[in-house]
């Protein structure tokens, strides 16, 4: 809940505004107190009495208003939130934020304010990708404004790709992160995932089916309840979580000496899909076909980063997870990593190709540990993750 949080809440000029009456009121759910800032623009799409009306809160617009000032001035008006929120945040407003524009009221009060802001940005996919709005959320985000979104998706312009805003309840998610001190808040938590790729020759290399989609959620799931979360990937599918460090790489190899440069942490999570093998020798020229037959490809062993970390004499983190994809006999097979790696919890999963779940957005996990097995039933990987989030929470609070 979110009782006693005041919320000023700006809504761009974009047609995602309709999407902030929806925040409002989920934040008026969640027993925030929302004042609501309409630019000039944005009551093209929404109109004020509909944000009065949700918000039960006067509407401030986009003119310096004599008798708003007389009652509550914009410098005061900035400042009586614990958080402002732009939603949705157009790639002229953040433009304006970048350069310290002061033209209207919206502008002056983000100038203006010293607490935290969060914004939604939403746009065409093209301004999106251009270098002027990516130069600017840079900016932004070096002077410490949180994001969320935008998402990925058909937009209302009929092109499709990143610039749509992220839905009501992920911001409420967002501002609840930004004003909550979630259980794990001041932890520090390492996370592996996705696959990695071990090259064969500069043009090809060893993978596996993992799409990253289990460990990006559980990063999402422990930034939510407060953890520092550094995300250590492989080359995935889906995009890295926003707002938490995220060190990309492509080998074994390479993740290990990422996880050894991230330690120490509280709590390791290794969901990455490990090759086992790299090829020995890899060639740093195209192999090339020839008479002489067909390359022989030798294998090394790839460094288990998951005992390592688990076997660790000093700066061992409180709780180290590791997972165990099996296609069968999963419960033995994974009680039997438990105890050969080293680690606090093994989730094992079925990625039997029947499953679906290697790539696909549910699992079927049980979580196993000294205590014994805890059989969860199958749901989504977002509700696994928050599940496991929650665990974490319990076993490390
Ligand atoms: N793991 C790791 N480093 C490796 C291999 C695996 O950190 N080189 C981690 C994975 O991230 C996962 C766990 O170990 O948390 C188990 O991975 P899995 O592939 O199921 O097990 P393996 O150790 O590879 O054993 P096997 O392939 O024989 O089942």
């Amino acid at each position: 809940m979110l009782t006693g949080k005041r919320i000023l809440l700006i809504i761009g000029g974009g047609i995602s505004a309709y999407k902030s009456l929806d925040l409002i009121r989920k934040l008026r759910e969640r027993d925030a107190a929302v004042i609501p800032v309409l630019t000039g623009a944005a009551t093209e799409f929404v109109t004020p009495l509909s944000v009065a009306a949700l918000s039960s809160s006067k509407v401030y617009g986009e003119l310096f208003d004599l008798t708003d000032e007389a009652e509550m001035g914009h410098i005061q008006l900035s400042r009586s939130a614990d958080l402002v929120v732009v939603a949705p945040a157009t790639a002229d407003l953040m433009a304006k934020m970048v350069h310290g524009f002061a033209n209207d009221l919206a502008s002056t009060l983000l100038l203006a304010t010293d607490t935290p802001v969060l914004v939604a940005p939403a746009m065409n996919v093209r301004m999106w990708e251009h270098a002027a709005t990516q130069r600017n959320i840079a900016t932004l985000a070096d002077d410490g404004v949180a994001f969320v979104g935008p998402n990925e998706g058909d937009m209302a312009c009929g092109e499709f790709g990143p610039g749509r805003m992220a839905e009501p309840l992920e911001i409420v998610a967002a501002v609840e992160a930004e004003l909550l001190d979630g259980p794990l808040k001041g932890k520090r938590v390492l996370i592996t995932s996705g696959p990695t790729h071990e090259p064969i020759d500069p043009v090809r290399f060893i993978a596996n089916r993992s799409s990253g989609a289990q460990g990006t959620a559980i990063a999402n799931a422990l930034s939510a309840l407060g953890a520092d979360v550094v995300f250590v990937t492989g080359p995935a599918d889906v995009a890295p979580p926003s707002g938490v460090e995220v060190i990309a790489v492509q080998t074994a190899q390479q993740m290990l000496e990422a996880v050894q440069t991230a330690l120490p942490a509280d709590v390791a999570i290794f969901a990455a899909a490990v090759a086992d093998w790299s090829v020995e020798g890899a060639s740093d020229r195209k192999l090339k076909k020839t008479k002489d037959g067909l390359p022989t490809l030798t294998f090394a062993e790839n460094p288990d980063i998951l005992a390592h970390v688990s076997q660790l004499k000093t700066g061992r983190p409180e709780l180290v997870v590791g997972f165990a994809a099996e296609t069968n006999d999963v419960e033995a097979n994974a009680t039997a990593k438990l105890k050969r790696k080293g680690c606090d919890w093994i989730v094992a999963n079925d990625v039997s190709p029947e499953t679906g779940i290697m790539g696909g957005s549910e699992n079927d996990v049980a979580i196993i540990s000294q205590a014994g097995v805890d059989e969860w039933p199958r749901m989504s990987k977002d509700m696994v993750s928050r599940k496991l989030a929650q665990r974490v929470a319990e076993a490390i609070a």
